[in-house]
């Protein structure tokens, strides 16, 4: 591994775009290339076996881009799959920081709510995460099924999207959580909606910061922070680079460039 090899970054779709952000923010020397399976989302509702073996088709993706360390900035893969794969490939592997350790820190009530996709939710995660930190904490899991499939398709405002989040967070609000971790990287493209349902008096816990932070800390402890920058972003995906761009838009304000298809059968 050598210290101006890129960092991979992949997720189901496109939510592993707001963990790259952070990254950029974060770490502007290091070259990144992302991958988002739009052709296969959302993987959420898919079984444990199925999941697994898509990370280890875009695992094996970047090890062909030879990279020097891959984040996975998918809660759901994180959950079920991150450890399995630890030390099998020739690079350092990271996953997404459940956020339970700031979501206590704002918490006074220590009642904190977690949405997630259903395998996120079953897999008991942050629920464990949190008890290992604080066991007076109450943790509320809500899957919220509807929410990657809208957002993938484009629809983060209006009645659609809306109702849902009404519906997910309706028990939320009833258990008087005043910290919610937003426990799939596709839900900070609607955070305002959720502020907006829950109200100020809960603070909402987007765990990519430490994401971010955890990978370099990982890199540091390697040595193996790129020096010289700044570098660049590939953008690739497995289906519907357009709309893929046009939902990266929303987050990043500098031209982005060509997006790229790439054919995950190739790495089976
Ligand atoms: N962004 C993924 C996560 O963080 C969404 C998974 C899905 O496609 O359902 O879990």
């Amino acid at each position: 591994m050598n210290k101006s090899a890129p960092i991979g970054v992949f997720d189901s779709g496109i939510g592993g775009l707001t963990v790259v952000k952070e990254l950029r923010a974060l770490m502007p020397q290091e070259e990144i290339i992302y991958f988002g399976d739009t052709a296969r989302t959302p993987y959420g509702s898919r079984s444990p076996a199925e999941i697994i073996d898509f990370m280890h088709q875009i695992l094996r993706f970047f090890a062909a881009q030879q990279v020097k360390m891959a984040v996975v900035a998918c809660n759901t893969m994180t959950a079920l799959g991150l450890d399995m794969a630890k030390k099998k490939y020739p690079f350092l592997l990271v996953g997404v920081n459940t956020g339970i350790r700031s979501a206590l820190k704002v918490s006074r009530t220590k009642n904190i709510g977690v949405i997630a996709t259903q395998a996120t939710v079953a897999s008991g995660k942050h629920g464990k995460a949190a008890k290992a930190i604080e066991p007076k904490a109450t943790v509320y899991p809500q899957a919220c099924p509807k929410f990657v499939p809208l957002i993938e398709g484009e629809k983060v405002s209006g009645a659609e999207i809306q109702e849902a989040a009404i519906e997910y967070l309706v028990s939320l609000k009833a258990a008087k959580v005043d910290a919610l971790v937003l426990g799939c990287t596709h839900y900070p493209f609607i955070s305002s909606l959720i502020s907006d349902i829950l109200g100020s008096e809960v603070t909402l816990i987007d765990p990519a910061r430490e994401t971010a932070e955890d990978a370099r800390a990982l890199l540091a402890k390697h040595q193996l922070l790129a020096e010289e920058g700044p570098g660049n972003t590939r953008f690739c995906f497995s289906a519907d680079i357009d709309r893929a761009k046009r939902m990266a838009q929303h987050l990043f304000e500098q031209r982005l460039p060509d997006f790229e298809l790439v054919n995950l059968q190739d790495y089976q």
